[in-house]
């Protein structure tokens, strides 16, 4: 496999790489339109499997653009789902976070490659920490709106796109048909990799924040800018830094996405389903 990536090439158009990328998954799948994309973070892989059947299956290495994963022992891949209604969903399992260092380009190049395959709904999940007492590591929470403290812009150049109800209220509505009792919430994305100290916690409050991440912010405003709808999704993996006495870990964090997993899964999947 080779390193070199299109995304790294300054003078490159990356939508044009995206619709590149679109046609690599249309002649690997076999299926030329998808209709929702589902990016699946921490603790919540195992949604893919009770969306619908899995027609094809692309590493995701062989579509342009897409990164070597980050993570050892992750082949991301790219799954074409068809649903029981026939609604076609590209899932997402191989995300470039912003802090492996590769610029926003190869963060957001996901999104916009699943926008350039037709969908017009991106489902963007993750594993979070909770800076609200109230919640409790497991719980799943709508994301309401976020503040990107990344300090970049996937936009490039004088693209102003308005972010008001970035996050969907008609597709929060719809999840809580599904699950009346999901609490939403404000979604902070810090760069990483570390985790938050406490005062950047308490900060994150202080200024709206109820959860702390790295990832998804910077995404949903891609969606946005390709005129997708995004419905957005926080798995509680662990109070934030402060907010718990114990010290953070990403093996926690592991666990606490594997124990919560069949829950949140089943959960995802209905709600793809009502869409
Ligand atoms: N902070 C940032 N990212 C995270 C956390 C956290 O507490 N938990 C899981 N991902």
């Amino acid at each position: 496999m080779n390193d070199a990536n299109p995304l790294d090439d300054p003078g490159a158009d990356p939508f044009e790489i995206a619709r590149a990328a679109a046609a690599d998954i249309a002649r690997l799948t076999g299926v030329e339109h998808h209709d929702i994309a589902l990016t699946l973070g921490s603790g919540w892989g195992r949604a893919a499997d009770l969306v619908g059947e899995t027609t094809a299956t692309v590493p995701a290495t062989e579509v342009t653009g897409f990164s070597r994963p980050a993570l050892e022992g992750h082949p991301g891949t790219l799954r074409s789902i068809l649903t029981p209604s026939g609604t076609r969903v590209l899932v997402i399992g191989a995300r470039t976070h912003f802090y492996e260092g590769h610029g926003v380009r190869r963060v957001v190049h996901s999104v916009r490659t699943a926008a350039a395959t037709g969908a017009t709904i991106m489902v963007l999940t993750n594993g979070a920490g909770g800076v609200r007492r109230t919640f409790s590591p497991g719980q799943p929470v709508l994301i309401s709106d976020h503040i990107n403290l990344t300090a970049a812009s996937p936009l490039e150049g004088a693209t102003f796109v308005d972010l008001t109800d970035l996050y969907s209220a008609r597709l929060r509505a719809l999840a809580r048909t599904v699950e009346p009792a999901l609490d939403e919430g404000v979604y902070c994305q810090f760069r990483g990799p570390h985790y938050e100290t406490p005062a950047e916690v308490r900060m994150a409050g202080i200024i709206g924040g109820d959860i702390v991440g790295m990832s998804t912010a910077l995404e949903a405003i891609a969606a946005r800018e390709a005129g997708m709808e995004v419905l957005g999704f926080s798995l509680i993996t662990n109070l934030a830094a402060g907010i718990q006495e114990t010290p953070l870990s990403h093996e926690e964090v592991l666990e606490a996405g594997q124990a919560a997993g069949p829950v949140i899964s089943q959960l995802l999947a209905r709600v793809v389903a009502a869409i």
